[in-house]
This record gives structure tokens, C-alpha cells and sequence, in this order.
């Protein structure tokens, strides 16, 4: 017993001493219908990841007990206690203390941004979004994989009133869509998107804990035909009262009234508009080595 505690001990100073000459750690939050451990998605970018930067922390973060609860709660768990519970298992992880940076897919690219903007210890360093729907959707043309059942009925919940209480508290898709027909509603009822991005009012706090990252990182996919608009990757978005239009992001309102600090950002350079030449989340290893990868070091 005494022997063991001792090794114990003896291997949690010894990983201490170590611990400062490794790279930082990773956060990775997947997207919708998909999980944390999906060989042929996250796991596959996991070890990608391990593979090129030895001896890296790598969390794939699960959302419940389960890969099945990880799934659902992707469409059902409410984007704010998702992100209450994210930050909360960060703060508690030992490995994460000095700071991460994280890799947000799709959805999990705003919910990052969310734990970013609330959650500002332990730091997040470099925050890489691949598709994330910054200015939200309107729309659900496709879904990924096999979740396309799933899927139909969103849309038409969506349609028949994505910002009614009922399907805000419980549905994560209506809790990012933002209809430009509608925007008025869209800033009063959005209980997810409209806060983070300070439609409703300025939480000063928001602005300067996503000012504190070194690097915020848009990749868009330019074939993309899951996201509409794909802009919003980019933080574009459909012009108020028309769904045609684009404004993109340096020609929008939050960024001229700066209300998330992306102005001051992008003249910093702390923005970094990446473009990948796929479909939505598609993108070669050699990409991800040569653009992503210089940010994970
Ligand atoms: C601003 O955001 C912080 C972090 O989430 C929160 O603790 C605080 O209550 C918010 N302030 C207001 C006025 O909503
Ligand atoms: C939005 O909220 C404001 C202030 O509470 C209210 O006056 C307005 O009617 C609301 N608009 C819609 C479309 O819900």
C-alpha cells in the first residue's frame, strides 16, 4: 500500500516536470449527430492529432454517459447547459489548468465560442471553428450521416416555430436559427445565438474574454450544402428582411458597432479566414497539417 502511494507520488512529480515541455492541450467538440469517439470522425482527428504533436493531451469532449446520450444531446440538450457543463469539465481537468486550445466541428465551433466568451479560466488559447454557424442558419437543407430521419423532423419543427418557448428550451437547432425575415424576433426569442452574439444587450465580459484568444480561426467549406447560409462559417450573414443577400462579416453590424470585439481583432490579426475547398467538415490530411496544425504547436 505505502509502496504504491509512494509510486503514486513519485509518477504525479514526475508527470509535473514533464508536463511543462508538452505542447498544449486540445478541446474538441463535435457537431451535430456525431460524438465525441466516432472513429471515422473525431476519433480519426484525435489521433490524427497524437500522431503529429507527441505526447499531446487530446479531450473529445462527451456530452452525457453514453455515445447514445452524445448523439441526442447534439439535437436536444440546450446550448446553454451544454456549455455550463463543458466549462465546468474543463475547470475541473487537471490537465488543462495552464490553458487549451480547441477545435469546434460545425455546432461545436459557436458552442466553443460560447465557452470562450463565458468561461474565460482556464484560458482558451487559439480557438479553431471548422464550419461553426456563427451567424446561425436558416435553413436545413442536408444533415450528416445517418441522423437524415432525425433531421426532417427538425426542419419542420423549425418551420412550424423555431422561436416558440417550447422548442427554444429544447431543441439546440432553434436555438442557432436566424430567420433575417424575422429578425426582431430573432434578437427577443433566441436564447442561444442572439445571447452570445450581444443582440440583446452588452455583456462587456463576452467581449473581452473572446478578445483574450491569440488566434480565432473561421474555416469555411466552399462546397458546402449543409449550412445555409455557409457564410455564416465566416460570420457572414443573409441582409435583414430578405434571405438572398449576403453581408459579409467586416459589412455587418456586429462587427462596425464591434459588439463582440472582432473588429479590434481582425485589425490585430488575431482572425484568421481559412477556406477549405469541400463539402461541409471535408478537408485532406495534408490540409489540416499545413493550415491547422501550425496552430496546435
Ligand atoms: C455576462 O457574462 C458573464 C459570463 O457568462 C456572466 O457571469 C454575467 O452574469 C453576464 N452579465 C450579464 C449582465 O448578463
Ligand atoms: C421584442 O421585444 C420588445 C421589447 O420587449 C417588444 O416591444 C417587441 O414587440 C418584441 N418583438 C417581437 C417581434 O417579438
Amino acid at each position: 500500500m505505502a509502496a504504491a502511494l509512494f509510486g503514486f507520488c513519485l509518477g504525479f512529480a514526475v508527470l509535473s516536470l514533464v508536463k511543462s515541455g508538452l505542447p498544449p492541450p486540445l478541446v474538441i467538440w463535435h457537431g451535430m449527430g456525431d460524438t465525441c469517439c466516432n472513429p471515422f470522425s473525431m476519433g480519426a482527428i484525435k489521433k490524427m492529432v497524437e500522431r503529429k504533436i507527441p505526447g499531446i493531451y487530446v479531450l473529445s469532449l462527451e456530452i452525457g454517459n453514453s455515445l447514445t446520450e452524445d448523439m441526442e444531446n447534439s439535437f436536444f440538450l440546450n446550448s446553454n447547459r451544454q456549455v455550463e457543463q463543458v466549462c465546468e469539465q474543463i475547470s475541473k481537468d487537471v490537465n488543462l489548468q495552464n490553458g487549451y486550445n480547441a477545435m469546434g466541428f460545425s455546432q461545436g465551433g459557436q458552442f466553443l465560442r460560447a465557452v470562450a466568451q463565458r468561461c474565460p479560466f482556464p484560458p482558451m488559447l487559439n480557438l479553431i471553428s471548422f464550419g461553426g454557424q456563427h451567424q446561425g442558419v436558416y435553413g436545413f437543407p442536408r444533415c450528416p450521416g445517418e441522423s437524415s430521419h432525425i433531421c426532417d423532423w427538425i426542419r419542420k419543427t423549425l418551420n412550424l416555430g423555431a422561436y416558440t418557448k417550447a422548442v427554444q428550451e429544447h431543441l439546440v437547432q432553434a436555438q442557432y436559427w436566424h430567420d433575417p425575415l424575422n429578425e426582431e424576433q430573432y434578437r427577443n426569442s433566441s436564447i442561444f445565438l442572439a445571447d452570445i452574439n450581444q443582440e440583446r444587450y452588452l455583456n462587456e465580459s463576452y467581449r473581452k474574454n473572446l478578445m483574450a484568444l491569440k488566434k480565432f480561426v473561421l474555416v469555411k467549406f466552399l462546397k458546402d450544402s449543409m449550412v445555409d447560409p455557409a457564410e455564416s462559417e465566416w460570420f457572414g450573414f443573409y441582409r435583414p428582411a430578405q434571405a438572398k443577400e449576403i453581408v459579409p462579416l467586416q459589412e455587418s453590424l456586429i462587427y462596425t458597432e464591434d459588439r463582440l470585439g472582432l473588429k479590434e481583432m481582425d485589425k490585430a490579426g488575431q482572425l484568421v479566414f481559412l477556406a477549405s475547398d469541400g463539402q461541409h467538415l471535408q478537408f485532406s490530411e495534408d490540409w489540416f497539417y499545413s493550415n491547422i496544425l501550425p496552430f496546435l504547436q
